[in-house]
């Protein structure tokens, strides 16, 4: 099976690295940069933004650099599927990366491929903070817990006498994620770790881990020396910083979905199918650059799905609060089984059922709706009746595309071509690639528009675990230009919200500040107001109701005006691009 993969000149593993240019924030690592291609999208127009996020996604395809450890994992996966007893492929990560993991698992199909077969499903899932939390709320916390990331990884493993754990972490940088691939490096007889994510080993996150002698750095390096002895193995290209520096789930989100669901269906194709895995990868990486994006600015956007376009759906709006503050968040999908148990609470209530008794009566025509999957034709039609700020994204063997068309405002219509017969397995992922493109972009740009972003760094983020905590003093640092000290200590005193620190509050740990931080809002524009002007925080307070748009309270401290958003005529449309244009007009203007 190992020459099966590395004979075959057919088999052609694509990933793509961006070169690395040395010249700027040299001491960050690349998933933590902030991206030269989007550095002026907070004062751009949308058409500019949709291009700027184009292009920064297409940094994902660039340059083939042939088969690396894909091929190898690939391998060991092939040999699992063919002797599947008492072993168990499993799938790990925080925030995006378990939500991914769990999609790729549950719903790209192969547990359910294998069990079409009559084969035993070989693979499992973990999400930080379980699946009630990490899949629908924001809980960054657990993160930070590299024990309960160890713990579920043995509940999810026992009785397993082989294991291939997957982890994931697009910054490696998540202490979950850590604490799990040092349990597998210690356990080599059972487990076989591989490490997702888009830094150098020498760029993983270096900070002590409490209660922990390892690093994240130093389980990667570990992790590089064993990789010659196949006791491990890194799949870690380099993609390019994000278009909102730090937001993983954009670019590492989409490279952990293609790369991932690359290996399992060439281990699957290798298992299954007599016939080569060929160019479809190609194939399919060329069909993505096709995508094209849609921004929306404005008041609430309901995404209504099915399957797992709906789903993606799920996992887009899930990442808007951490990463952007945002409202609420709830997505609509259709359910299977209504009478399926599920858990409780508002934030649960995404079926179309759910849709149409809580939100259908109080949709008004400042709100839009984004259909992403077409077969919701009735469902359209009384959202249609409530607003004329319905939209589509569909793909073009969809059916029904008629009366949708007549009924949304604007649609954005993918058009697949099966450029070669294998295509066909993989529609139904580049359909859902191209959707979290679309549905990133719709979310991200709508958020810029908003004020939410500066150049490209999101000033009002979370403070909610410790790779959050040090990015907001690093970002304090950056745009007052003052000391990391200070910077620190501005971020305490907002967080605290005292004018003086106490002992108390400066010989506390991070954790301790993460948890007050969670309690309290727009502490990172706060203390960069209180940075810049050496006010009081009650002055800053009163400068930020002033001014709600962040952007631009930061901006009038930094004396830079802002330059109006320019126009963009919705009937003029001629183009993907203008339909972005037509989205954001009709829909929130
Ligand atoms: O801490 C929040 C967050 O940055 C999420 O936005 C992200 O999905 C998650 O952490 C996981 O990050 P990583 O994949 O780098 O471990």
């Amino acid at each position: 099976s190992g020459l099966l993969f590395k004979s075959s000149p057919e088999v052609r593993f694509f990933f793509f690295f961006v070169s690395q240019s040395a010249d700027y924030e040299p001491f960050l690592p690349v998933s933590e940069k902030s991206n030269p291609l989007t550095r002026d999208m907070d004062r751009a127009s949308p058409d500019s933004i949709v291009r700027m996020l184009q292009a920064c996604d297409t940094q994902m395809f660039r340059k083939e650099t042939g088969a690396t450890h894909q091929v190898k994992v690939a391998n060991r996966v092939h040999i699992i599927l063919k002797d599947p007893q008492d072993s168990l492929v499993v799938l790990s990560g925080c925030g995006t990366s378990g939500r991914l993991a769990f999609f790729i698992t549950v719903k790209s199909g192969f547990n359910r491929a294998l069990r079409q077969l009559n084969r035993s499903e070989i693979y499992a899932y973990i999400i930080a903070g379980g699946d009630k939390y990490g899949l629908v709320f924001y809980s960054e916390a657990p993160e930070d817990d590299p024990k309960l990331g160890t713990l579920s990884l043995k509940q999810a493993c026992e009785g397993k006498r082989r294991v291939l754990f997957i982890g994931i972490s697009c910054g490696l940088s998540a202490p979950f994620v850590a604490g799990q691939l040092d349990f597998c490096l210690q356990n080599p007889e059972v487990y076989t770790p591989v490490l997702v994510g888009f830094n150098p080993t020498h760029q993983a996150r270096d900070e002590p881990i409490p209660g922990c002698s390892f690093t994240f750095r130093s389980v990667a390096e570990r992790m590089r020396a064993l990789a010659k002895r196949r006791g491990a193995f890194l799949l870690n290209p380099v993609v390019g910083p994000e278009a909102v520096s730090g937001s993983s789930r954009m670019k590492g989100g989409s490279a952990t979905k293609i790369l991932l669901e690359v290996v399992l269906s060439a281990a699957h194709a290798a298992t299954f199918s007599s016939s080569p895995i060929t160019d479809e990868y190609p194939a399919r990486l060329n069909l993505c650059r096709r995508v094209r994006f849609s921004l929306q600015r404005g008041r609430r956007v309901r995404y209504l799905g099915w399957g797992s376009l709906g789903l993606l759906g799920l996992v887009d709006a899930s990442e808007c609060k951490p990463t952007f503050g945002a409202g609420e968040r709830r997505r609509f999908r259709r359910r299977n089984n209504p009478s399926t148990s599920r858990p409780q609470g508002p934030a649960f209530r995404v079926s179309h059922e759910d849709f149409l008794d809580l939100v259908l009566p109080g949709l008004t025509d400042e709100d839009a709706v984004l259909l992403v999957y077409t077969r919701v034709v009735k469902l359209a039609r009384r959202v249609r009746e409530k607003t004329s700020n319905l939209h589509a994204v569909y793909h073009q063997t969809d059916k029904d595309t008629d009366e949708i068309d007549k009924l949304c405002s604007s649609t954005l219509t993918f058009t697949w071509t099966l450029e070669t017969p294998g295509m066909i397995c993989f529609l139904s992922q580049q359909w859902e690639l191209a959707t979290k493109l679309v549905l990133n972009a719709v979310s991200t740009g709508a958020h810029v528009l908003k004020g939410k972003i500066y150049q490209n760094y999101m000033i009002d983020l979370q403070v909610s675990n410790s790779k959050l905590y040090r990015r907001a003093t690093r970002l304090l640092q950056k745009l007052s230009g003052l000391p990391e000290p200070r910077s620190e200590e501005a971020l305490l005193k907002t967080i605290y919200q005292m004018d003086e620190l106490t002992a108390d509050v400066t010989s506390g740990d991070v954790k301790t500040h993460i948890r007050v931080a969670r309690n309290h809002k727009k502490v990172v524009p706060l203390a960069l107001v209180c940075l810049l002007t050496g006010c009081s925080i009650k002055e800053a307070e009163s400068r930020l109701e002033q001014k709600p748009i962040v952007r631009e309270a930061v901006e009038e401290c930094l004396s830079k005006p802002a330059s109006p958003l320019e126009a963009c005529n919705p009937l003029k449309a001629t183009t993907l691009r203008d339909i972005v244009g037509i989205l954001i007009a009709s829909t929130f203007l």
